[in-house]
């Protein structure tokens, strides 16, 4: 399927768990995206020495470059348009977009977030969903749109939350099904098959269950009987 395969620019600032997630599923010869490129705002992150790892094109665009956030945006724009980019995954990136950008990207451009969104917009999800009293939490895959985590959700993963947990126990937690959430969304929006309609994720030709991962309570393990029913 290489020729219809979509061009994935995937964009990081640190660890690259997710981005790595995204690699190793585009590595099976039936996904339907490639990763064409990895951009980080920061030189060190680990992630770039990962995706340099298993040969994919890097590279730093690093904010002290540029006196606004719009010039930044615009030299993100130019290495996208660079690297053919028909998709574009944020994992893990810590900048907040100008809307410009986000619109020009609008439908193209994903994001991975650790909480069951809208629940915890923002930065310190696990501890905010274990103070909040909740006995589920998780991640979202969304639209990117002008507003931080506000997008339409695509495709969303539950954990449950245990006795015992704290901040560390539930992120890694959600980590794992972070991992098998992003590349289900990203075969998703890559076939057409999650699309952005006025201002909705629309989905077609998926099961209900397609668009949700839900472990068993008795274990951390994913239902991967949801991922096979998403194989087109
Ligand atoms: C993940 O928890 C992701 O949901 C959030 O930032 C974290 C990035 O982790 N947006 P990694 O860099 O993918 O390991």
């Amino acid at each position: 399927m290489s020729g219809s395969k979509k061009r994935v620019v995937v964009l990081i600032s640190g660890r690259g768990s997710n981005m790595s997630a995204l690699i190793e599923a585009a590595g099976d010869p039936h996904y339907p995206a490639t990763i064409v490129g990895v951009i980080s705002d920061n030189e060190n992150a680990l992630g770039l020495r990962a995706a340099e790892a298993n040969k994919i094109e890097t590279k730093t665009i690093s904010k002290a470059e540029y006196p606004t956030k719009a010039a930044f945006d615009d030299a993100l724009d130019a290495e996208l348009v660079r690297l053919g980019a028909d998709i574009v995954c944020l994992a893990g990136f810590m900048r907040l977009l100008t809307p410009a950008f986000t619109e020009k990207w609008a439908g193209r451009m994903i994001n991975i977030h650790p909480s069951l969104l809208p629940l915890f917009k923002g930065l310190d999800t696990h501890k905010r969903a274990l103070e909040s009293g909740m006995r589920v939490h998780g991640c979202s895959v969304h639209f990117v749109t002008a507003e931080m985590d506000g997008g339409p959700v695509i495709a969303q993963g539950v954990v449950p939350i245990l006795p015992g947990d704290d901040g560390d126990k539930l992120a890694s937690r959600v980590l794992g099904v972070e991992h098998q959430l992003y590349p289900l969304a990203l075969r998703l929006v890559a076939l057409g098959k999650a699309r952005m309609e006025s201002g909705q994720a629309v989905l077609s030709g998926v099961s209900a269950e397609g668009a949700l991962l839900s472990p068993g309570s008795a274990s951390d393990e994913v239902d991967i009987q949801s991922l096979a029913r998403m194989t087109p």
